[in-house]
């Protein structure tokens, strides 16, 4: 729509006919308008380009104008007076007047008004792209500012990923996009030939069940491998107008084809590194006119995608080299992780050789603590609803689990792997002992140095003894015939009084239940106050720092009678006194211990129950742990005769 020029005032009609006449020339319309009227531009008029003033030209009467002008003219807007004195009024030095003219105009005169108002307009046309540009750089500074420092936070490759593609996406009003990592020849190796599609974004199209991840080889086959291979950007306005004659032309419908989608405009740009290699490559889709329109339809793509401009292209760009040094970032971050976590896999691998009896103990006892946390999450009723088992304290409970017997690995091997209350080795000796008595002992002697009244006694000694070794829990009335034959005595070669029995071979043999004596109990035992010792070397990061202290309290009781620190309930973590559970549970469970049989789950819920029961362990996270279903998880494990004990 044309300018508008004003007319105020009571024009002389000669010099309305001239100012209608040259405004005209100068493409612009014209309004008469009344001295202190408000001024209102109606529908079919232009903005207001400048104005002619043929009110009379005294101070009050321009005050009084200026009063009721919307702001802007005679400002923004040029406002030129008529004079009627031969003198420049002093008080127009005052008054926001572009300049004089007076009546009658002369054509000469009108010219050079009508001109200076053409360039005034155009001066503020200049004006105001520029100072659209400079809100728009200042908008994409802000952005990059925010984007960078989003990026720099961000530890979770996917949700970096998605980030990144939301906020290229939204700076430059692209429908789509994706990105591609370039591959590697194993974590942490060198570079491959290949890129994989790791993400996709559709503001029009669901794509989340086709969005599967593939590779494609850099090469010049493809769009996204053809930038990733000469590590510059592509920015083509149509991609279905592309030449014959370019390689990646048949790759163009890759994206249309796999979502339904059409694409039109297309801006690829390489993720290059801090080493100027390229880790990857984002590919933008179908900028739109109008960031708020969807392109359901190939006519909506037609309407409303524009080209990426090189604007928008410098932006991208801005965004990639900060994207790729994210992504390396959090790669190696993994990487770290995944080595750091292979680390004390094998740690607790090497633990898991030197006792076979309880392979694969830490491991499993991870699992349930996986579960465990999974099934709290899913919680939303009862206990422990409230609780949550965020991302970080879920990777803490998970190598507290992995960990907690790492102190066994200061553990003697003969104690971890002890299966009698006497080896094979030392009942060997009392039968070789016994076998020394028959042999010098005089027949019918019953009395003298001698206990025993024949061979036959002796040897249901020695088949007692046997008994007593393999025995679960020695009984009272056990008990006191072991100290019976324990009181019997014979004459060595120098005639010496000899007990059958030796104290320490006795200290084992009356051990009333398990097979290990008070001080091999405590040596056991200390793997609790190892694991924390251990453990607190580690440089953990903040998140993992509490991780010695859930492991080495996996032997506390609620009560205080557990061990290593004798802490209760309320000293407690919540993770310790599930971890506690979950390790007894799985001790129970577990196969073929030499010293137990496996148990059944029913029988060792039975037995987590009476723990809770007598305090030792928290009886709600003993339910929980049985209605949440989690101690099933490997029952199919358990249940096949698998390669390994336990
Ligand atoms: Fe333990
Ligand atoms: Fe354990």
């Amino acid at each position: 729509m044309d300018p508008t020029l004003i007319i105020l005032g009571d024009a002389p009609a000669q010099d309305l006919d001239l100012v209608r006449t040259t405004a005209a020339e100068f493409g612009m319309q014209t309004k008469t308008h009344a001295a202190l009227q408000p001024l209102s531009i109606m529908p079919g008029e232009g903005p207001p380009a400048g104005c002619l003033s043929f009110v009379s030209c005294t101070r009050q009467a321009l005050l009084d104008l200026f009063g009721v002008m919307p702001i802007g003219l005679g400002q923004e807007i040029p406002l030129f007076q008529r004079i009627d004195t031969q003198e420049y009024p002093g008080f127009l030095a005052d008054m926001p007047v572009a300049g004089c003219f007076r009546s009658p105009l002369s054509a000469f005169e009108c010219r050079n008004i009508m001109l200076a108002i053409v360039r005034n307009g155009s001066l503020r046309q200049q004006k105001r792209e520029l100072v659209g540009e400079i809100k728009k750089y200042r908008k994409q500074k802000h952005q990059l500012i925010t984007i960078g420092t989003a990026l720099s936070h961000q530890n979770d490759l996917g949700t970096l990923l998605a980030l990144i593609l939301a906020e290229s996406r939204d700076v430059v009003s692209a429908d789509a996009g994706s990105i591609y990592i370039r591959e590697k020849t194993s974590p942490g190796g060198a570079f491959t030939n290949r890129i994989r599609f790791k993400i996709s974004q559709n503001d029009s199209v669901d794509i989340g069940r086709t969005s599967r991840e593939f590779s494609v080889p850099i090469d010049e086959t493809s769009v996204a491998g053809f930038v990733a291979l000469h590590g510059k950007p592509l920015n083509i306005e149509d991609v279905f107008t592309l030449s014959d004659t370019l390689p990646y032309k048949k790759s163009r419908k890759e994206y249309e084809d796999r979502f339904e989608y059409r694409v039109k405009s297309m801006l690829t740009v390489p993720l290059t590194n801090l080493s100027g290699e390229v880790a990857g490559v984002l590919q933008l889709m179908n900028k739109k006119s109008d960031p708020n329109s969807r392109l359901h339809t190939r006519e909506d793509a037609e309407a409303c995608v524009v080209p990426f401009t090189l604007s928008d292209e410098d932006f991208v760009l801005s965004i990639a080299s900060q994207a790729a040094v994210s992504i390396e970032r959090v790669q190696l971050y993994q990487e770290i992780k995944d080595i750091f976590e292979g680390y004390l896999r094998s740690s607790i691998a090497a633990i898991d050789e030197r006792d076979r009896v309880t392979y694969g103990h830490s491991r499993r006892v991870m699992g349930y603590a996986m579960a465990f946390a999974d099934a709290i999450n899913r919680e939303d009723g009862g206990p422990f609803a409230p609780l949550h088992f965020s991302e970080d304290r879920k990777n803490r409970f998970r190598f507290a689990a992995l960990l907690h017997d790492i102190g066994k690995i200061g553990v003697p091997e003969a104690l971890l792997a002890k299966e009698r209350r006497l080896s094979e080795d030392a009942m060997a000796v009392i039968r070789a002992r016994a076998e020394y008595i028959k042999a010098v002992m005089p027949r019918g002697a019953s009395a003298g140095p001698f206990t025993w009244n024949s061979s036959a006694d002796i040897d249901a000694d020695v088949a007692f003894l046997e008994t007593v070794n393999k025995a679960g829990s020695i009984p009272d009335e056990t008990f006191s015939r072991l100290q019976a034959v324990r009181g019997k005595t014979y004459p060595d070669s120098a005639g010496t009084r000899q007990p059958f029995v030796t104290d320490l071979e006795f200290e084992n043999l009356s051990v009333r239940k398990g097979n290990l004596t008070q001080k091999e109990r405590e040596r056991v035992n200390s793997h609790a106050q190892a694991t924390r010792r251990i453990l607190s070397r580690i440089p953990w990061t903040r998140e993992l720092e509490l991780i010695p202290e859930i492991a080495s309290h996996h032997h506390e009781r609620l009560d205080g009678s557990g061990y290593p620190d004798g802490l209760t309930e309320h000293q407690l973590s919540f993770e310790s006194k599930a971890l506690a559970v979950l390790d007894i549970y799985e001790a129970l469970v577990a196969q073929d211990r030499p010293y137990k049989p496996k148990m059944p789950p029913r029988k060792a819920i039975e037995i987590l129950r009476a723990e809770a029961a007598a305090h030792h362990l928290d009886s709600a996270i003993v339910e929980f742990f049985v209605s949440s279903g989690t101690y099933r998880i490997f029952l199919d494990e358990q249940a096949s005769d698998g390669p390994t004990p336990q």
